[in-house]
């Protein structure tokens, strides 16, 4: 028995010496403390030793598992800590590669105008309204005093979702249904999308951008038109913009007119961008007819209110010289980041 507990410490510390993982120290610790290990096996023996050899050999089997103990916990240690060095080794980060960076967006010139629109006119005490881009021909035509023989309301110039519903063709739709549910005083700005059945060329799109513009009160005049409007200018376009109001038709306004702007690249003297005419038209405006009033159950005799409406595309085109109307639509990345 001797000999074979000392044979035991001989080969298992060896072992253990040589284990590499946790896993292998384990198995090894099984294989000789285990219930049915070697020296567990062994030390059921005992019993069957004489009275004289029993302390001798209980004090030799008692050392040795001392000694396999002692070098299992100083193994552990040492695979742990190779373990440890090689998780290091693994899933070390090289900090000195470059990072990935992140390119930043930047903002779609439409996006840019309209957002200056909306603080130029919240600055003004209006609030921001959106109307539906599939509208009832009614709110887009009838509502607005557009009679039934108008071409604008032809198929061929406007798309029509059945007979009763177009894609809108302008954003005006927006004051019909702004003073159905809301009484004055009124002041909104509404910025979308809308549509005509144009073919696609440099200035045409079948889907461009309006902003549409209400005011109803008391006693609201020309002069409160001409004076917002003129504020708006040299806000978008710079404090010198001077603007000018040429007379014109709309079916919802009486009198209505056009509003041109000074070029604001050659500051009226006449250049390319103004056609020579050192003038920029951007708008059509007027004071609310009092027929659509009335339809929206606003009493005309109590009441007044000016409108107004721009294409926010052709006010971007020209604020960033932009030539081309497509660009705006093409999201094509070399175009867009130059506008931050
Ligand atoms: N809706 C008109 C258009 O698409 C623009 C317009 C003109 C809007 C005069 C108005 C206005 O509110 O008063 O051509």
């Amino acid at each position: 028995m001797k000999e074979k507990l000392t044979k035991i410490r001989e080969i298992y510390i060896e072992e253990i010496n040589n284990a590499t993982s946790s896993e292998n120290l384990e198995d090894i610790r099984v294989k000789v403390l285990g219930k049915k290990g070697e020296l567990t096996l062994v030390l059921r023996d005992m019993g069957k030793l004489s009275k004289e050899e029993r302390p001798e050999m209980g004090k030799l089997a008692n050392e040795v598992r001392e000694a396999i103990e002692v070098s299992l916990a100083g193994q552990k240690e040492k695979i742990i800590e190779i373990e440890y060095e090689k998780m290091f080794e693994n899933e070390a980060i090289d900090i000195t590669l470059p990072g990935k960076k992140t390119p930043f967006g930047s903002h779609h010139p439409l996006n840019i105008v309209v957002e200056r629109l909306n603080d130029i006119f919240i600055g003004l005490g209006f609030t921001v309204e959106e109307g539906p881009e599939i509208e009832w021909a009614e709110y887009n035509f009838d509502h607005l005093n557009i009679p039934k023989e108008h071409t604008s309301r032809d198929l061929q110039d406007t798309f029509y979702v059945n007979d009763e519903m177009v894609l809108r063709t302008q954003t005006s739709p927006i004051q019909v249904r702004t003073m159905m549910k809301r009484k004055p005083p009124i002041r909104i700005l509404a910025p979308g999308r809308v549509y005509r059945s144009d073919e696609i060329d440099a200035t045409h799109s079948p889907v461009f951008h309006q902003a549409e513009g209400l005011v109803v009160d008391e006693g609201i005049t020309m002069s409160d038109l001409k004076g917002t409007l003129d504020l708006f200018a040299k806000e978008m376009f710079g404090p010198d913009t001077k603007t000018k109001f040429r007379p014109h038709q709309f079916y919802f306004t009486e009198p209505s007119a056009e509003m041109d702007v000074t070029c604001f690249a050659c500051n009226g003297k006449g250049c390319r961008v103004c056609q020579n005419t050192g003038w920029i038209e951007i708008l059509g405006c007027g004071m609310v007819h009092p027929n659509v009033l009335e339809v929206c159950g606003i009493d005309p005799k109590k009441y007044s209110g000016f409108a107004f409406g721009m294409g926010l595309d052709r006010i971007a085109m020209i604020k960033y010289g932009i030539s081309d109307l497509r660009l705006m639509f093409e999201n094509d990345i070399r175009f867009l980041k130059q506008f931050k």
